[in-house]
Protein backbone atom coordinates (compact mmCIF):
# COMPACT_ATOMS: atom_id res chain seq x y z
CA UNK A 1 0.00 0.00 0.00
CA UNK A 2 1.44 3.31 -0.39
CA UNK A 3 2.39 5.05 2.15
CA UNK A 4 0.35 8.61 2.34
CA UNK A 5 -2.88 5.67 2.02
CA UNK A 6 -1.33 3.38 4.95
CA UNK A 7 -0.80 7.25 7.02
CA UNK A 8 -4.25 7.92 6.65
CA UNK A 9 -5.67 4.30 7.28
CA UNK A 10 -3.71 4.82 10.56
CA UNK A 11 -4.03 8.72 11.52
CA UNK A 12 -6.86 9.88 9.65
CA UNK A 13 -4.78 13.12 8.86
CA UNK A 14 -2.66 14.15 5.83
CA UNK A 15 -1.60 17.79 4.20
CA UNK A 16 -3.57 19.25 1.38
CA UNK A 17 -0.73 17.95 -0.56
CA UNK A 18 -1.18 14.45 0.24
CA UNK A 19 -4.92 15.12 -0.07
CA UNK A 20 -4.11 16.42 -4.12
CA UNK A 21 -1.87 13.19 -4.03
CA UNK A 22 -4.81 11.37 -3.68
CA UNK A 23 -7.42 12.99 -5.65
CA UNK A 24 -5.20 12.95 -8.72
CA UNK A 25 -4.54 9.76 -11.27
CA UNK A 26 -0.93 8.53 -9.42
CA UNK A 27 -2.72 6.41 -7.59
CA UNK A 28 -5.05 3.73 -8.93
CA UNK A 29 -9.23 4.43 -8.42
CA UNK A 30 -9.38 1.17 -7.41
CA UNK A 31 -6.49 1.05 -4.94
CA UNK A 32 -7.87 4.49 -2.53
CA UNK A 33 -11.56 3.02 -3.39
CA UNK A 34 -10.47 -0.08 -1.39
CA UNK A 35 -8.41 1.25 1.65
CA UNK A 36 -11.48 3.91 2.11
CA UNK A 37 -13.81 0.75 2.12
CA UNK A 38 -11.93 -0.78 4.79
CA UNK A 39 -11.78 1.99 6.73
CA UNK A 40 -15.82 2.20 6.32
CA UNK A 41 -15.80 -1.35 7.12
CA UNK A 42 -13.56 -0.74 10.73
CA UNK A 43 -15.44 2.63 11.59
CA UNK A 44 -19.16 1.99 10.82
CA UNK A 45 -19.15 -1.67 10.01
CA UNK A 46 -21.65 -2.96 7.09
CA UNK A 47 -24.66 -1.81 7.63
CA UNK A 48 -26.09 0.93 5.15
CA UNK A 49 -28.57 3.14 6.62
CA UNK A 50 -32.08 4.03 4.18
CA UNK A 51 -33.19 7.58 4.87
CA UNK A 52 -36.04 7.67 2.98
CA UNK A 53 -35.85 11.05 1.38
CA UNK A 54 -39.46 13.64 1.04
CA UNK A 55 -39.14 16.16 -2.09
CA UNK A 56 -41.67 18.70 -0.25
CA UNK A 57 -41.19 21.85 -2.41
CA UNK A 58 -39.70 22.46 -5.50
CA UNK A 59 -39.83 26.46 -4.81
CA UNK A 60 -36.88 28.54 -4.20
CA UNK A 61 -36.43 31.71 -3.87
CA UNK A 62 -32.59 31.83 -4.60
CA UNK A 63 -30.89 31.15 -8.17
CA UNK A 64 -27.77 28.95 -7.80
CA UNK A 65 -26.30 28.52 -11.65
CA UNK A 66 -26.29 24.62 -11.50
CA UNK A 67 -29.97 23.68 -10.46
CA UNK A 68 -32.76 23.26 -12.13
CA UNK A 69 -35.05 25.07 -9.15
CA UNK A 70 -33.53 27.91 -9.20
CA UNK A 71 -35.88 30.85 -9.27
CA UNK A 72 -35.66 31.74 -13.05
CA UNK A 73 -36.32 28.43 -14.35
CA UNK A 74 -39.92 29.07 -15.95
CA UNK A 75 -39.57 26.08 -17.81
CA UNK A 76 -41.04 23.88 -14.26
CA UNK A 77 -44.49 23.15 -13.20
CA UNK A 78 -43.75 23.98 -9.52
CA UNK A 79 -45.89 22.51 -6.64
CA UNK A 80 -45.51 22.16 -2.95
CA UNK A 81 -46.91 19.58 -0.38
CA UNK A 82 -49.28 20.97 2.23
CA UNK A 83 -47.84 19.76 5.52
CA UNK A 84 -50.71 17.24 6.16
CA UNK A 85 -50.03 15.35 3.16
CA UNK A 86 -46.15 15.90 4.10
CA UNK A 87 -46.67 13.91 7.41
CA UNK A 88 -49.14 10.98 5.49
CA UNK A 89 -46.13 10.55 2.91
CA UNK A 90 -43.72 9.64 5.69
CA UNK A 91 -46.14 7.65 7.71
CA UNK A 92 -46.23 5.36 4.85
CA UNK A 93 -42.97 5.47 4.18
CA UNK A 94 -42.29 4.53 7.63
CA UNK A 95 -45.14 1.63 7.96
CA UNK A 96 -44.58 0.32 4.92
CA UNK A 97 -40.76 -0.07 4.40
CA UNK A 98 -39.65 0.18 7.71
CA UNK A 99 -37.54 3.03 6.96
CA UNK A 100 -36.02 4.91 10.07
CA UNK A 101 -34.86 8.24 9.32
CA UNK A 102 -36.85 10.71 7.44
CA UNK A 103 -35.60 13.62 5.29
CA UNK A 104 -37.63 16.53 4.46
CA UNK A 105 -36.07 18.53 1.48
CA UNK A 106 -37.17 21.58 -0.61
CA UNK A 107 -36.20 25.00 -1.98
CA UNK A 108 -35.66 27.32 0.10
CA UNK A 109 -39.60 28.23 -0.22
CA UNK A 110 -40.63 31.05 2.80
CA UNK A 111 -44.02 29.69 2.66
CA UNK A 112 -43.17 27.09 5.02
CA UNK A 113 -43.08 28.95 7.85
CA UNK A 114 -41.16 28.10 11.49
CA UNK A 115 -44.68 27.33 12.86
CA UNK A 116 -45.31 25.39 9.40
CA UNK A 117 -42.33 23.43 9.47
CA UNK A 118 -42.43 22.75 13.54
CA UNK A 119 -46.20 20.83 13.17
CA UNK A 120 -44.52 19.00 9.93
CA UNK A 121 -41.40 18.09 12.02
CA UNK A 122 -44.03 17.12 15.47
CA UNK A 123 -46.02 15.34 13.15
CA UNK A 124 -43.24 13.00 11.94
CA UNK A 125 -41.35 12.55 14.54
CA UNK A 126 -44.58 10.91 16.59
CA UNK A 127 -44.07 7.81 14.03
CA UNK A 128 -40.32 7.48 16.25
CA UNK A 129 -38.00 7.50 13.73
CA UNK A 130 -35.08 10.22 13.09
CA UNK A 131 -35.88 13.51 11.23
CA UNK A 132 -33.34 15.26 8.91
CA UNK A 133 -33.81 18.71 7.52
CA UNK A 134 -32.67 20.21 4.18
CA UNK A 135 -34.02 23.16 3.62
CA UNK A 136 -31.74 25.75 3.40
CA UNK A 137 -29.97 28.88 5.24
CA UNK A 138 -31.92 30.42 7.79
CA UNK A 139 -31.14 31.77 11.81
CA UNK A 140 -30.09 30.00 14.64
CA UNK A 141 -33.09 30.77 16.23
CA UNK A 142 -35.27 28.83 13.67
CA UNK A 143 -32.29 25.89 13.31
CA UNK A 144 -33.27 25.68 17.52
CA UNK A 145 -37.04 26.01 17.02
CA UNK A 146 -36.67 23.10 14.59
CA UNK A 147 -34.75 21.20 17.08
CA UNK A 148 -36.96 21.87 19.97
CA UNK A 149 -39.66 20.46 17.84
CA UNK A 150 -37.77 17.22 17.35
CA UNK A 151 -35.93 17.87 14.59
CA UNK A 152 -32.24 15.34 14.90
CA UNK A 153 -30.44 16.58 11.99
CA UNK A 154 -29.81 19.15 8.96
CA UNK A 155 -28.41 18.78 5.44
CA UNK A 156 -26.54 21.64 4.20
CA UNK A 157 -23.76 21.35 1.98
CA UNK A 158 -21.23 24.19 1.18
CA UNK A 159 -21.24 23.41 -2.45
CA UNK A 160 -17.45 24.54 -2.58
CA UNK A 161 -14.68 26.40 -0.33
CA UNK A 162 -13.42 28.45 -2.99
CA UNK A 163 -15.31 31.68 -2.33
CA UNK A 164 -14.88 33.06 -5.90
CA UNK A 165 -15.95 30.02 -7.37
CA UNK A 166 -18.96 30.47 -4.57
CA UNK A 167 -19.84 33.85 -5.50
CA UNK A 168 -19.81 33.05 -9.19
CA UNK A 169 -22.67 29.88 -9.24
CA UNK A 170 -24.56 31.36 -5.91
CA UNK A 171 -25.66 34.95 -6.84
CA UNK A 172 -26.87 36.66 -4.11
CA UNK A 173 -25.37 34.90 -1.67
CA UNK A 174 -22.97 34.98 0.55
CA UNK A 175 -20.04 32.21 1.69
CA UNK A 176 -19.50 33.22 4.62
CA UNK A 177 -23.57 33.35 5.68
CA UNK A 178 -23.70 29.97 4.57
CA UNK A 179 -20.32 28.54 6.67
CA UNK A 180 -22.29 30.54 9.95
CA UNK A 181 -25.19 28.62 9.03
CA UNK A 182 -23.22 24.88 9.79
CA UNK A 183 -21.97 26.99 13.00
CA UNK A 184 -25.58 27.69 14.01
CA UNK A 185 -26.50 24.31 13.08
CA UNK A 186 -24.15 22.58 15.20
CA UNK A 187 -24.90 25.42 18.36
CA UNK A 188 -28.64 24.22 17.45
CA UNK A 189 -28.10 20.60 18.63
CA UNK A 190 -28.21 19.57 15.51
CA UNK A 191 -26.01 16.79 13.65
CA UNK A 192 -24.03 18.84 11.04
CA UNK A 193 -24.45 17.75 7.53
CA UNK A 194 -22.57 19.31 4.38
CA UNK A 195 -20.72 18.52 1.57
CA UNK A 196 -19.98 19.94 -2.32
CA UNK A 197 -20.63 19.75 -6.12
CA UNK A 198 -17.94 18.18 -8.19
CA UNK A 199 -16.88 20.02 -11.59
CA UNK A 200 -18.13 23.24 -10.67
CA UNK A 201 -16.49 25.61 -13.40
CA UNK A 202 -12.95 26.85 -12.11
CA UNK A 203 -13.39 24.72 -8.81
CA UNK A 204 -9.40 22.97 -8.72
CA UNK A 205 -8.10 19.77 -6.78
CA UNK A 206 -6.52 21.63 -4.33
CA UNK A 207 -9.90 23.64 -3.75
CA UNK A 208 -11.54 19.95 -3.18
CA UNK A 209 -8.77 19.47 -0.74
CA UNK A 210 -9.67 22.37 1.20
CA UNK A 211 -12.86 21.50 1.77
CA UNK A 212 -12.43 17.89 2.63
CA UNK A 213 -10.25 19.35 5.08
CA UNK A 214 -12.78 22.50 6.01
CA UNK A 215 -15.71 19.50 6.74
CA UNK A 216 -12.83 17.71 9.44
CA UNK A 217 -12.10 21.11 11.02
CA UNK A 218 -16.06 21.59 11.72
CA UNK A 219 -16.07 17.98 12.34
CA UNK A 220 -19.53 17.68 10.10
CA UNK A 221 -21.26 14.68 10.94
CA UNK A 222 -22.19 13.76 7.16
CA UNK A 223 -20.93 14.57 4.06
CA UNK A 224 -22.65 14.03 0.38
CA UNK A 225 -20.89 14.85 -2.57
CA UNK A 226 -22.74 15.31 -5.73
CA UNK A 227 -20.75 15.32 -9.66
CA UNK A 228 -22.20 18.07 -11.19
CA UNK A 229 -24.64 17.35 -13.92
CA UNK A 230 -25.60 20.85 -16.37
CA UNK A 231 -29.47 21.18 -16.08
CA UNK A 232 -30.35 22.77 -19.93
CA UNK A 233 -32.71 25.40 -18.00
CA UNK A 234 -29.45 26.87 -16.20
CA UNK A 235 -26.53 28.83 -16.82
CA UNK A 236 -24.44 26.08 -17.01
CA UNK A 237 -25.72 24.36 -19.20
CA UNK A 238 -23.08 23.76 -21.58
CA UNK A 239 -20.40 23.22 -19.12
CA UNK A 240 -18.86 19.70 -19.17
CA UNK A 241 -20.58 17.52 -16.57
CA UNK A 242 -18.82 16.51 -13.07
CA UNK A 243 -15.78 13.47 -13.19
CA UNK A 244 -17.36 10.99 -11.55
CA UNK A 245 -14.47 9.07 -10.46
CA UNK A 246 -13.19 12.19 -8.99
CA UNK A 247 -16.24 12.73 -6.63
CA UNK A 248 -15.73 8.94 -5.55
CA UNK A 249 -12.05 10.15 -4.75
CA UNK A 250 -13.42 12.74 -2.74
CA UNK A 251 -15.80 10.59 -1.30
CA UNK A 252 -13.34 8.27 -0.60
CA UNK A 253 -10.46 10.14 1.02
CA UNK A 254 -13.10 12.24 3.10
CA UNK A 255 -14.22 8.14 4.71
CA UNK A 256 -10.39 8.05 5.42
CA UNK A 257 -9.79 11.48 6.90
CA UNK A 258 -12.89 11.26 8.95
CA UNK A 259 -13.26 7.93 9.26
CA UNK A 260 -17.04 7.66 11.65
CA UNK A 261 -19.65 9.80 9.80
CA UNK A 262 -21.93 8.97 7.66
CA UNK A 263 -21.38 9.24 3.91
CA UNK A 264 -24.08 9.19 1.52
CA UNK A 265 -23.96 7.42 -2.20
CA UNK A 266 -25.80 9.89 -4.15
CA UNK A 267 -28.35 10.32 -6.69
CA UNK A 268 -26.11 12.01 -9.12
CA UNK A 269 -23.83 9.33 -8.80
CA UNK A 270 -26.22 7.17 -9.82
CA UNK A 271 -27.15 9.42 -12.13
CA UNK A 272 -23.98 9.60 -13.74
CA UNK A 273 -22.86 6.34 -14.01
CA UNK A 274 -25.32 3.51 -13.94
CA UNK A 275 -23.13 1.15 -11.23
CA UNK A 276 -22.31 4.39 -9.19
CA UNK A 277 -24.15 3.78 -6.02
CA UNK A 278 -23.03 0.49 -5.79
CA UNK A 279 -19.16 1.86 -6.54
CA UNK A 280 -20.26 4.31 -4.39
CA UNK A 281 -20.65 1.95 -1.17
CA UNK A 282 -17.79 0.31 -2.08
CA UNK A 283 -15.77 3.41 -1.84
CA UNK A 284 -16.42 4.56 1.52
CA UNK A 285 -20.42 5.44 1.16
CA UNK A 286 -22.60 3.50 4.13
CA UNK A 287 -26.03 5.35 3.59
CA UNK A 288 -28.12 5.60 0.63
CA UNK A 289 -31.75 8.43 0.20
CA UNK A 290 -34.36 6.61 -1.47
CA UNK A 291 -37.14 8.76 -2.86
CA UNK A 292 -40.24 8.28 -1.06
CA UNK A 293 -41.47 11.32 -2.56
CA UNK A 294 -44.73 10.16 -4.19
CA UNK A 295 -43.77 9.82 -8.44
CA UNK A 296 -46.54 12.78 -9.20
CA UNK A 297 -44.09 15.09 -7.83
CA UNK A 298 -41.16 13.35 -8.27
CA UNK A 299 -40.74 14.36 -12.14
CA UNK A 300 -40.75 18.16 -11.31
CA UNK A 301 -37.82 17.78 -8.47
CA UNK A 302 -34.97 18.48 -11.49
CA UNK A 303 -32.00 19.57 -9.50
CA UNK A 304 -30.63 18.04 -12.63
CA UNK A 305 -31.83 16.47 -15.56
CA UNK A 306 -31.55 12.10 -16.16
CA UNK A 307 -32.25 12.13 -11.90
CA UNK A 308 -32.15 8.60 -11.30
CA UNK A 309 -35.39 6.78 -10.44
CA UNK A 310 -38.33 9.56 -11.01
CA UNK A 311 -40.47 7.47 -12.23
CA UNK A 312 -40.18 4.46 -9.49
CA UNK A 313 -42.69 4.36 -6.93
CA UNK A 314 -41.63 4.12 -3.09
CA UNK A 315 -41.89 0.72 -2.93
CA UNK A 316 -40.00 -0.12 -6.13
CA UNK A 317 -36.90 2.35 -5.22
CA UNK A 318 -36.54 0.55 -1.71
CA UNK A 319 -36.91 -2.77 -3.17
CA UNK A 320 -34.51 -2.11 -5.71
CA UNK A 321 -31.91 -0.71 -3.65
CA UNK A 322 -32.26 -3.81 -0.81
CA UNK A 323 -31.26 -6.31 -3.98
CA UNK A 324 -28.43 -3.64 -4.46
CA UNK A 325 -27.31 -3.79 -1.22
CA UNK A 326 -27.42 -7.33 0.24
CA UNK A 327 -25.88 -8.22 -3.83
CA UNK A 328 -22.54 -6.40 -2.25
CA UNK A 329 -22.52 -8.48 0.58
CA UNK A 330 -23.76 -5.80 2.84
CA UNK A 331 -27.36 -5.52 5.29
CA UNK A 332 -29.75 -2.41 5.61
CA UNK A 333 -29.55 -0.69 8.97
CA UNK A 334 -31.52 -1.71 11.68
CA UNK A 335 -31.64 1.13 14.10
CA UNK A 336 -31.50 5.01 13.15
CA UNK A 337 -28.05 5.40 12.06
CA UNK A 338 -26.52 8.96 14.43
CA UNK A 339 -23.14 9.12 13.68
CA UNK A 340 -21.52 7.45 16.92
CA UNK A 341 -18.28 8.91 17.45
CA UNK A 342 -15.68 6.15 17.46
CA UNK A 343 -12.12 5.09 17.54
CA UNK A 344 -12.77 1.87 15.82
CA UNK A 345 -15.54 -0.83 15.43
CA UNK A 346 -16.74 -1.62 19.08
CA UNK A 347 -15.31 0.96 20.78
CA UNK A 348 -17.42 3.82 21.34
CA UNK A 349 -16.55 7.02 23.19
CA UNK A 350 -20.03 8.93 22.98
CA UNK A 351 -23.08 8.00 21.44
CA UNK A 352 -25.92 9.91 21.05
CA UNK A 353 -28.95 7.68 21.05
N1 LIG B 1 -25.93 18.64 -10.47
C1 LIG B 1 -25.64 17.97 -9.35
N2 LIG B 1 -26.06 18.36 -8.12
C2 LIG B 1 -26.81 19.46 -8.04
N3 LIG B 1 -27.36 20.10 -6.98
C3 LIG B 1 -28.04 21.18 -7.43
N4 LIG B 1 -27.94 21.26 -8.76
C4 LIG B 1 -27.17 20.20 -9.17
C5 LIG B 1 -26.69 19.75 -10.44
N5 LIG B 1 -26.97 20.41 -11.57
C6 LIG B 1 -27.15 19.69 -5.60
C7 LIG B 1 -26.54 20.83 -4.77
C8 LIG B 1 -27.54 21.02 -3.65
C9 LIG B 1 -28.27 19.69 -3.63
C10 LIG B 1 -29.60 19.72 -3.00
O1 LIG B 1 -28.35 19.35 -4.99
O2 LIG B 1 -25.29 20.42 -4.23
O3 LIG B 1 -26.95 21.31 -2.41
FE1 LIG C 1 -32.51 26.61 -4.44
FE2 LIG C 1 -30.94 24.71 -3.39
FE3 LIG C 1 -31.39 24.81 -6.04
FE4 LIG C 1 -29.88 26.70 -4.90
S1 LIG C 1 -29.39 24.48 -5.00
S2 LIG C 1 -31.53 27.05 -6.41
S3 LIG C 1 -30.88 26.94 -2.90
S4 LIG C 1 -32.90 24.40 -4.46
Amino acid sequence: MHSILAKAMETHTLSKNEIVFLLGNTLPFEEVCSVADIVRHQYVGDAVHLRGLIEFSNICKNNCCYCGLRRDNKNIERYRIEPEEIIQMATTAVQELGLKTIVLQSGEDMYFTTDKLCFIIQGIKKLGVALTLSIGEKTLEEYQAYRNAGADRFLLRIETTDKEVYARHDPGMSWEKRANCLTNLRKAGLEVGSGSLIGLPGQTVESLADDILFFKEIDADMLGYGPLIPHPDTPLKDVPKGDFELAIRVMAVTRLLLPDINIPATTAMETLCPDGQRIALQAGANVIMPNVTLTDYRKNYELYPGKSNTGYTPKKTYDELVKKIESIGRYVGTDSGFRVKRQAIGEDTTCRM
